[in-house]
Parts: C-alpha cells; sequence; structure tokens
C-alpha cells in the first residue's frame, strides 16, 4: 500500500546546553476528541469556533476535593467564590449551589451576587476600592466587610455613626509569608506597626469592633508553607487583639492563591510534577490552626479559592485560519482565538491538544491569534506536527481569569458553553452581536450620515 504523503518540516538545530529533561518529542503529541463525551467537533458545528466550553462535572469535583480537604481537617469552613476569577452566572449558581458563599471587590460583583439571590450576609465585601454607598448597602445587609485602608476605615466609621449602631469589621492585613515580591498595596502591614496602629485607632473611637482577619498572600502560590506563616502571624495577631483590645476572633479568612494545574512560563517542570495537592494547603492551615488556637473557641475558616477551583474545567476550543513560514525559518499558525480572549497567555502556557490524530513529525510552532497586532502570541514555540487549515486545537485550563478579563476588541466574543453532567450542553453566554457593543453608543443626530 502506497504511504499517505507526509509535508516534510525543518527543525533548526539549537546550540547551547542541554536539556536534562529532554529535547521534546518528534512524535508525541496530545490528542483530545472530546469534552465530557462531546466531540470537539459537534461543538464546533452547533456553537461556532472559538468556543469556550466549561465541564460542569469537573467544576463540581474539584469544589468537593476542596471542601473535603478543608472538612474533614476543621470544623468550620466557609469558602466563598472569588467572583473576579469567573464571574459567569451559570459558574457562580454552580459555586453557590455547591455551598459557596460569595467573595467580591465591587458594587459591581457585590450586585452579581445580590441578583443571583444570595443574602447581603452571605457576601464578603473586599478591595480597596469601596465608596460610601457600597459600604452603607454592604452594612445595612449585614455583608462581612474587610478594610483596606485608613480612609476605608474612617469611611466606615462614618456609617457606623448614619446606622447608630457598633459595626463589626475584618482588617486585611499583608504580611511576609516568605512570598516575594511580598503584596504590601492591600490592607495594614503587620510587620510595620500599621495594622496594630489602625486596630488601636479603631478602639479608641469605639464606633467599630475587630471580629475578624484576612489576608491574600498572592495567586498561585506554589507553597504551602507560605499559608502556615500566614497563619500563625494572623493568629499571634489575633492573640494580641484580644489580650490588649478585648477583640475576639469569629474569623480567619485566608483569601485565595492556590495553584491550578496552569503551567507558568519559564517553568521547566509540568504542574502536575511540580505543585503540591489541595490536601498539602489544607493540612499546613488547619494545623497551624490547632497550634494556635483553644478548641473551644475557634474561630471560622474562609477561603476565597479561585483559580485552582475552576481553571481546569475551562477549555477553549479554537481553529486555525491559515499557516506560514516566519523569516526565521519556524512555523507559524493563524487561530481565530487571541489573547483578548486569553488573558493568562501572558503568564501562562496552555496545553495544547489537537482534535484527532495527525501523523508527521513534530516541529516547534508559534501559535498567533486573529488580532492585527503583533502581541497577539497564544503560544510561542509549541512542538506540533503540520496542521492542516481547518484543524481544530484544545487549549487549556482556561476557566480561571479569561472571562472576566477577556476584551472585546476587533471581533466579536464566542460563545461560551456548559457541558452538563446529564450530557447536554447549555449556552451560558452567547456571541456577541454588534447591537450588543453598540448598544451603550450613542451618535450625535448631526454626526448621522444618512
Ligand atoms: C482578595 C482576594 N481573594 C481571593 C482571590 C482569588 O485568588 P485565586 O484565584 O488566586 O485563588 C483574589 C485574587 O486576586 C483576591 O484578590
Amino acid at each position: 500500500m502506497k504511504e499517505p504523503y507526509q509535508k516534510p518540516s525543518v527543525r533548526k538545530l539549537a546550540q547551547g546546553s542541554h536539556n536534562k529533561y529532554g529535547s521534546g518529542n518528534y512524535y508525541g503529541r496530545k490528542v483530545r476528541t472530546e469534552i465530557d463525551g462531546q466531540t470537539i467537533a459537534g461543538l464546533v458545528e452547533r456553537f461556532g469556533s472559538p468556543l469556550f466550553v466549561y465541564s460542569e462535572r469537573q467544576i463540581k469535583e474539584k469544589l468537593k476535593e476542596l471542601k473535603t480537604a478543608l472538612t474533614v481537617r476543621y470544623p468550620k469552613v466557609e469558602l466563598a467564590w472569588s467572583y473576579k476569577t469567573n464571574y459567569l452566572q451559570a459558574i457562580c449558581a454552580l459555586m453557590h449551589q455547591g455551598g459557596s458563599l460569595a467573595e467580591v471587590v465591587s458594587q459591581m460583583e457585590y450586585d452579581k451576587a445580590l441578583g443571583l439571590g444570595l443574602k447581603g450576609k452571605e457576601i464578603i465585601f473586599n478591595g480597596p476600592y469601596k465608596p460610601m454607598d457600597a459600604l452603607e448597602t454592604a452594612f445595612a445587609q449585614g455583608a462581612i466587610v474587610n478594610l483596606d485602608h485608613q480612609d476605608e476605615l474612617s469611611d466606615c466609621e462614618q456609617v457606623a455613626t448614619q446606622l447608630g449602631r457598633k459595626l463589626k469589621v475584618g482588617l486585611r492585613l499583608n504580611l511576609d509569608a516568605g512570598i516575594y515580591p511580598q503584596w504590601s498595596r492591600f490592607g495594614f502591614n503587620l510587620e510595620s506597626g500599621q495594622a496594630w496602629e489602625a486596630a488601636k485607632r479603631i478602639k479608641a473611637k469605639g464606633l467599630l469592633e475587630v471580629n475578624g482577619l484576612h489576608c491574600h498572600i498572592g495567586t498561585y502560590i506554589m507553597e504551602p508553607e507560605a499559608y502556615g506563616t500566614a497563619t500563625r502571624k494572623l493568629l499571634e495577631f489575633a492573640a494580641k487583639l484580644e489580650a490588649e483590645l478585648g477583640y475576639k476572633l469569629d474569623y480567619l479568612d485566608l483569601g485565595g492563591g492556590f495553584p491550578s494545574l496552569s503551567r507558568l512560563k519559564g517553568a521547566v517542570l509540568p504542574p502536575e510534577v511540580s505543585l503540591p495537592n489541595l490536601e498539602s494547603y489544607a493540612e499546613t492551615i488547619t494545623s497551624t490552626m490547632y497550634r494556635y488556637l483553644k478548641p473551644q473557641s475557634l474561630p471560622t475558616l474562609y477561603l476565597e479559592t479561585g483559580r485552582a477551583l475552576i481553571d481546569e474545567a475551562g477549555y477553549l476550543i479554537t481553529t486555525l485560519h491559515a499557516s506560514k513560514r516566519l523569516l526565521d525559518g519556524r512555523k507559524a499558525y493563524i487561530a481565530d482565538a487571541g489573547i483578548n480572549l486569553l488573558y493568562s497567555a501572558f503568564w501562562y502556557r496552555y496545553n495544547i491538544e489537537i482534535e484527532k490524530e495527525v501523523t508527521g513529525v513534530n516541529e516547534p510552532s508559534v501559535i498567533y491569534g486573529p488580532l492585527c497586532m503583533n502581541i497577539d502570541v497564544v503560544d510561542e514555540g509549541v512542538l506540533l506536527p503540520s496542521l492542516s487549515r481547518g484543524t481544530r486545537l484544545v487549549l487549556s485550563p482556561v476557566g480561571a481569569y479569561n472571562q472576566t478579563q477577556s476584551m472585546q476588541f476587533i471581533g466579536y466574543r464566542p460563545n461560551v458553553v456548559l457541558v452538563r453532567e446529564n450530557g447536554t450542553v447549555d449556552v451560558i453566554r452567547e456571541k456577541e452581536t454588534l447591537s450588543d457593543m453598540e448598544s451603550r453608543e450613542c451618535l450625535p443626530p448631526d454626526l448621522k450620515l444618512h
């Protein structure tokens, strides 16, 4: 039988030090034909390309994994879904149905949580910008408010005066947990004494009462021990608050930051190998809590996990529109999804899977998006065999931060679907249209052309 023709490919031999993890696989490649039983071809046929696809099964499994890791270790745990990670209504609703509260950082996110049916007391309000009317609503509705700075502290005292009652507040702290560069722009600094000064001022004025401590040490934190350090420092501060100011802690909120299986640019080992599992984080946090707390006075532990809960449940299907050779000999593809949809492409490299088996030798290939912008690079050098026009790729994980930070730019943002556990597929955000984009524009009558 005649062998099928295979397009030749050229691979430049680069000089330099040997990579001890291997020089790349010439023939191996990743193939994904389906997502939870839905074929890639079938999904594109029904909903178009590019297409964001979420798996209900994976969302529920991850939520259960984290909840179990925490609740088997500590009796009073609440998860609060970090809205900014992904605030599609369907995604938030799945998190809330799974028992999560909402963690919001703006009036808009607060309104979204109320719109989904949450009560004020089921919302944690964080962030550096909480206008007066947002604070008034939040306190009137019983939300948990974590203070970010001194001016906000004064604003809250004003609200307390207006409402005629003492208000309970949490203090957001930033501290050295061994993660560098250290985030110091949110909350009151612990080591410099700023947090202690804030607490003393609250006590002196008597309009507020500190009943919680919050800390979010950063995102994609690969060291469980950093949470151990943060927990210890927060609890030492809590002990001082109680001993010297008489404030008793109702809750300890450790923010978010657990990593997902995204691959950081520059990382040598794959995330499956280099990242600790969720249990390690849960163990470090809770064992530190037991070391510093009395069993009869355990505060509620809040976690505002975002990325680790949703990233892997999100996929992006993109279709190769064309290919070309670059001047330096590299193969390049133009895909129909660009960085306006993939904000996370600046920091992470996606797992790139082909929708079907393809023969041929791999060569380093650049994947560009469709934007007429030089920065529109989805991947700078993935090993791929020669792929024909129309081939579909599946990029993952893309579930965290891409939806909320995607930008309407040059083209329409695509459909987003949710593959349900019962085998059906629901559109959870429709592809944009020109009228969606222009619906808030106003063209002055004298500028109309006809
Ligand atoms: C206050 C706060 N909580 C939670 C999160 C969620 O973080 P992650 O997605 O890393 O879990 C963030 C993200 O920046 C945050 O700022």
